[in-house]
């Protein structure tokens, strides 16, 4: 179990995260939902250790590991992706998985033998359950971007992580290619982890998102941040987020400037 109990982040005097506390359940998946810029990329950092807590704790199946490095982190079975697409691009799908086995395994077991022979099987087996065994010989690059997600997941995979942590995996997919990665989910986390925590942004997601066992939901962590980020959002022509966001505060029962609410029409 993941527990995070009063997380506070600021970056220069803008709090980013002003205090979140959430539980992520023995298993399964939880989703965490927020409009862009509501602080899920920063709070996946808080968790991994990419960053430090001003305050708070967090702490894994009873350890607090609020001061931990990122490496420390990931050996307790910890994995993550990157809102920020992270394969190699040269390489094929097949090549890209058995790296990463290489990178979390070692080759020590294979001194001897040719790189290529290397943890082909687990790599086909992964290969399989993403669904992506059809394209094995494919240079990563030349993927659709919902199957480059996809390898993403299963480079993260091959860290054989208990807990995984998706940064917007279905971020940029087509309706279709994030229905099926939703549809996925489930029994990838089955076969390969026991926890998830999926961070997607507010907005068509939702609806799938919160099919999922558990969905915490993140909002700017005051009404200051807030009421900046939804006006920024109304500046640049971005209604929906500037309603998600005053959506979120208000569920928050953070004050919401009355301009900001007038300029929404609400
Ligand atoms: N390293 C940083 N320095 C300054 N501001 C940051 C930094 N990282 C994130 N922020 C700000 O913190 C807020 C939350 O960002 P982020 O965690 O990326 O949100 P999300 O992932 O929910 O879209 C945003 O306003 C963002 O501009
Ligand atoms: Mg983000």
């Amino acid at each position: 179990m993941l527990e995070a109990r009063d997380v506070r982040k600021s970056f220069n005097g803008f709090a980013a995260i002003g205090g979140v506390s959430l539980t992520v359940p023995e298993r399964g998946i939880t989703a965490l939902i927020g409009p862009n810029g509501a602080g899920k990329s920063t709070l996946f950092n808080l968790l991994t250790g990419h960053l430090r807590a001003d305050a708070g704790t967090v702490s894994l199946q009873g350890r607090d590991i609020t001061a931990a490095a990122p490496h420390a982190i990931c050996r307790m079975g910890v994995g993550r992706s990157f809102q920020h697409t992270n394969i190699f691009r040269k390489l094929t799908v097949f090549e890209n998985v058995q790296a990463a086995l290489i990178a979390h395994r070692g080759q020590a077991r294979n001194f001897w033998g040719r790189a290529e022979t290397l943890y082909r099987d687990e790599a086909w087996q992964l290969l399989g359950s993403l669904g992506l065994a059809d394209q094995a010989d494919a240079i990563g690059d030349s993927l659709s971007h919902g199957n480059q997600k996809q390898l993403e997941l299963g480079i993260a995979l091959a860290s054989d992580p208990k807990l995984l942590l998706l940064d917007e995996p279905t971020a940029g997919m087509s309706a279709a290619e994030t229905r099926e990665a939703i549809r996925l989910a489930p029994g990838i986390a089955e076969a390969h982890f026991d926890l998830g925590v999926i961070a997607f942004q507010s907005g068509r997601l939702d609806e799938a998102a919160t099919a999922f066992a558990e969905a915490w939901r993140l909002a700017p962590g005051d009404s200051a941040t807030g009421n900046n980020l939804a006006g920024t959002y109304l500046k640049l022509g971005r209604i929906d987020d500037a309603r998600a966001t005053v959506a979120a505060m208000r569920e928050l029962g953070l004050a919401i400037d009355p301009p900001l609410l007038r300029a929404l029409g609400e």
